[in-house]
């Protein structure tokens, strides 16, 4: 009889455990918060927010304040995605990504023989593709935005005078990519790659640009004096990018990916970025399964997590691309019979060899070289953002009479079927160049519901990884309790079909966990660890506090109030 009464309370307990949310660990907030890769960022984001500015003109603020914090990701001459939910429960998404510019062409990157000319897409000014960025900051304002563009961009501005402390990790990153910037920009740049860490880096060119950025709304960037030093500055070096280019990019508002895993609604970035699909096809494969019970990071979770995204990204690459430009099957690759159809031969007794999973051919490398920002306001509105130069620093191109590094976005179109990009990623004539065209993207800025009620914002920078960051960072909080800043800072694995391998980060996978799973087939990338992803997120706690979940593996800092 005893043992049945504490067998009663443990499960009892085990409800109540579950039912409850975790308690947080990282920053909690009254308020409003803003989570990005630099404090210095959240901090610009947050004070706009104090003064009365809703979660948009902090997105501005934020997305501005990181290049000038995070030039490694954060920009002018690159593009992002932008997911939203207001505090009336509307939706939507806007696309800045970078496009190609006029004059590309389906086999711009390759020679005379059909072979892919090496670095022509990945570095220097024939990687550069029309930015997006500033056109989509001006989007935001015009649609969403609430104070003036110029106090919005006045502190970004003081910022950039007064300069940026060199953080260690920072200082490595310069010191990293040193050669590489010199290279590109044919052995002299004004940016300060010889600094080290406990320096103060002014930027006084970068806030010339954005005072006239302030003044004159997009046309300041996108026509007139500086478009033509930049589209000049591109031309000279032997790129595409032209004025007309610029002066015709537009940013485009897009209806997210929605669905339900069982009582969330997840709102995710749609085409031309694969992220919210393919987090969608993950969750609506794993759906069918209490995974909570498998428990976190056991051997049951990564296998149903590794068959899901196995066959998730067996789809992404083959059938994604520019919604403008090809058709995607959306209603088939997400609808309940396909996924079904897809999973009839998960079993847990082994791993599917990838060989057995059709479509596409994607190969994995991971690159940080983008970053995400979360923001929530006081008003309960949400911006969650991803934006990216795609390499780290991206083309290396700097334009020293602008003061910002250029995009080599070019290369995240296939430059030719079946050729891995830098990242690997093969790509399939879904995402084939075209002029005006939008490259496939993998960032995946997310905002997750539940009970109707905002709950997640959540993003990574992380390349190909991006996607299964984001659906572990979900599943850790919802299905294995951890408070939102556990949930980031959890280790992570990741399979992306090919090639078939799981990739797991240093930390927190034991040997005899590997050795379970390679008994069952799976390959375990032994070399490699990874770091997968750097998440960036909130919780919006009980009684509307939020908790920040800023990622241990970077300098990713929450701010609030
Ligand atoms: N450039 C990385 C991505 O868009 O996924």
């Amino acid at each position: 009889m005893k043992n049945y009464f504490l067998l009663a309370l443990a499960l009892l307990l085990l409800v109540n455990c579950k039912n409850q949310s975790a308690s947080p660990t990282g920053l909690v907030t009254e308020k409003a918060m803003v989570v990005s890769a630099r404090e210095e960022a959240s901090r610009v984001g947050s004070e706009i927010l104090k003064k009365g500015g809703n979660a948009f003109d902090a997105m501005i603020a934020t997305e501005m304040a990181l290049a000038v914090t995070y030039p490694f990701a954060g920009n002018l001459g690159g593009g992002g995605f932008m997911v939203y939910r207001k505090s009336n429960g509307d939706v939507g998404a806007l696309d800045y990504r970078e496009k190609a510019p006029i004059s590309a062409k389906k086999n711009m990157y390759l020679d005379s023989t059909g072979s892919v000319i090496p670095a022509m897409s990945t570095s220097g000014a024939t990687s550069v593709a029309v930015p997006g960025t500033i056109a989509g900051i001006f989007e935001v304002h015009r649609i969403l935005g609430s104070l003036p563009m110029e106090e919005i961009l006045a502190p970004v501005i003081a910022l950039a005078e007064k300069g940026v402390v060199v953080t260690e990790k920072q200082a490595q990153r310069f010191l990293d990519y040193r050669e590489d910037i010199l290279k590109a920009n044919n052995g002299f740049t004004s940016f300060p790659i010889t600094c080290k860490a406990g320096d103060t880096i002014q930027y006084p060119t970068l806030a010339n640009t954005l005072r006239k950025i302030s003044k004159e709304g997009r046309k300041g960037f996108y026509e007139g004096k500086t478009a033509k030093i930049l589209s000049d500055f591109i031309l000279e070096k032997g790129g595409y990018v032209s004025m007309e280019d610029l002066s015709r990019y537009e940013a485009k508002w897009r209806q997210p990916i929605i669905f339900d895993y069982k009582d969330l609604r997840i709102i995710s970035m749609c085409p031309p970025s694969s992220g919210g699909v393919t987090l969608d096809q993950i969750f609506k494969m794993i759906a069918p399964y209490d995974i909570a019970k498998f428990g976190h990071n056991s051997e049951m979770t990564i296998q149903l997590f590794t068959e899901a995204a196995r066959r998730a990204y067996a789809d992404r690459n083959y059938f994604l691309g520019d919604p403008d430009f090809v058709d995607i099957p959306l209603d088939v690759l997400l609808s309940d019979a396909y996924i079904r159809d897809r999973m009839a031969n998960f079993t847990f007794d082994h791993a599917t060899p990838s060989s057995e999973v059709e479509h596409g051919t994607i190969e994995i490398v991971e690159s940080m070289e983008t970053t995400h920002y979360s923001i929530v306001d006081e008003m309960g509105n949400a911006v969650s953002v991803t934006t990216t130069l795609n390499g780290a620093y991206g083309s290396k191109l700097y334009c020293d009479e602008l003061g910002f590094f250029l995009n080599n976005e070019m290369d995240d179109f296939s430059a030719k079927p079946g050729i891995p990009n830098m990242f690997g990623l093969v790509g399939a004539v879904a995402n084939s160049i075209a002029p005006e065209k939008r490259m496939l993207s993998s960032m995946t800025p997310t905002i997750v519901e539940k009970n109707g009620k905002l709950w997640l914002v959540v993003g990574t920078p992380g390349g190909s990884t991006i996607i299964t960051a984001v659906a572990q960072t979900i599943l850790n909080v919802y299905e294995f309790n951890l408070s939102m800043q556990q949930a980031v800072d959890a280790p992570r694995f990741h399979h992306q079909w090919l090639p078939d391998v799981l990739v797991f980060e240093q930390e927190g996978f034991s040997n005899e966990l590997k050795e379970a799973l390679k008994l069952k087939g799976y390959i375990i990338s032994e070399g490699r660890t990874p770091i997968i992803g750097k998440v960036d997120a909130i919780r919006v706690l009980p009684y509307g506090r939020l908790e920040g979940g800023a990622d241990k593996r970077g300098d990713d800092t929450a701010v609030g109030f």
